[in-house]
């Protein structure tokens, strides 16, 4: 099968398509011939290793010193399950499945193995008659982890909630997930995104290039900060933020604490997608053969959304 390997950290160059035999699923796993992926903001961070001192150390004990560990890079797939181990009760043979693989990665290949038990890593789901493997591989990552962080707010009908960093993946994701739970939804995005985040569903939109947001007279319910990390001074932006929040407001950053993965945040996505709530917002799409130029896309911080990767099988 077609894979994608990560030998060393490094720059986009580091990754390489070669050829592995395909996985063996053991008695608790499905095998899922993948056909969609996506390069993630985790994907780039993992290849690069690019951590202020302490993080660094941290992230090379977890998942590996001067390479990764598990060298098939890539977190999100969606694909047909090829078969299933003997104990597998939940899946068959056939299901059209996506989800996120944790660190145990392995996307950016042919074919994956993964545990039918979800995790505090992992979990994946039944995909929904009308989302396409690309538009899946594109949803499950914010559709994984930014419910995370709307639950920190506890969003009630016409709060008004600001999503910061709304054109990103977890920001196009929060942003819809907001509207649909009846707020007021703000996103603050560059000029050029502009467009993008009010055709989600925002009704404000505040282009952070024209407008500071500690001049606004608006006082929020919840607001996210959903800015990558190195992008933009966190804390002035978290003080910037604690001043536009109402006396009761809740603030949350996806750079603050561990989220856990719960199928159930997918399974929710799913009955707004089928029900034409939600949409996958897609940038660009690359085939797996294309992974480098995929990953300096990427690199460049400019992204809109979700860039996805296609896996063609022969
Ligand atoms: N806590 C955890 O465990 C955890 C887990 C996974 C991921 N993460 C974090 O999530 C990140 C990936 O998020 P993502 O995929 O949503 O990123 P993304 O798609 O690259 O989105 C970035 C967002 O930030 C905005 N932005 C960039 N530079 C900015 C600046 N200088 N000022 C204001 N806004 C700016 C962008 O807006 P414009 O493009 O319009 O400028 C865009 O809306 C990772 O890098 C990591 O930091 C955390």
């Amino acid at each position: 099968m077609k894979a994608v390997v990560c030998k060393k950290y490094g720059p986009p160059s580091v990754l390489q398509l070669i050829e592995l035999p395909k996985p063996v699923p053991k008695d608790n796993e499905v095998i899922i011939k993948n056909y969609a992926s996506a390069v993630t903001g985790s994907d780039v961070l993992i290849r690069s290793a690019n951590f202020p001192l302490l993080l660094g150390l941290m992230f090379r004990v977890v998942i590996g010193f001067t390479k990764p560990r598990k060298p098939i890079l890539g977190l999100v797939f969606a694909g047909e399950i090829e078969s299933v181990g003997k104990n597998v009760k939940r899946f068959k043979k056939g299901d059209q499945v996506y989800g996120f693989n944790g660190s145990s990665f392995g996307a950016y290949a042919g074919y994956l193995c993964i545990s039918e038990k979800e995790s505090k890593e992992s979990c994946f789901v039944i995909k929904p008659y009308n989302m396409s493997y690309e538009e899946a591989a594109a949803v499950a990552y914010g559709g994984v982890l930014a419910p995370y962080y709307l639950e920190k707010g506890k969003i009630q009908k016409r709060q008004k909630v600001l999503i910061y960093g709304a054109s990103g993946a977890f920001g196009t994701t929060s942003v819809q997930l907001a509207k649909n739970l009846g707020a007021e939804v703000t996103g603050v995005c560059s000029t050029r995104n502009v467009e993008l985040v009010k055709s989600i569903g925002a009704d404000k939109v505040i282009d952070y290039r024209k407008e500071d947001l500690s001049g606004s007279e608006e006082r929020y319910d919840f607001i996210l900060d959903a800015v990558p990390h190195g992008k933009i001074d966190k804390k002035s932006l978290k003080t910037q933020c604690k001043k536009v929040l109402s006396p009761n407001g809740k603030y949350a950053s996806i750079n603050e604490g561990s989220p856990k993965l719960k199928a159930e945040y997918l399974n929710q996505l799913n009955t707004l997608f089928e029900q034409g709530k939600f949409k996958a917002v897609i940038d660009r799409k690359y085939p797996i053969e294309q992974i480098v130029e995929a990953h300096k896309y990427v690199d460049t911080g400019r992204k809109k959304g979700n860039v996805v990767i296609t896996v063609e099988h022969p």
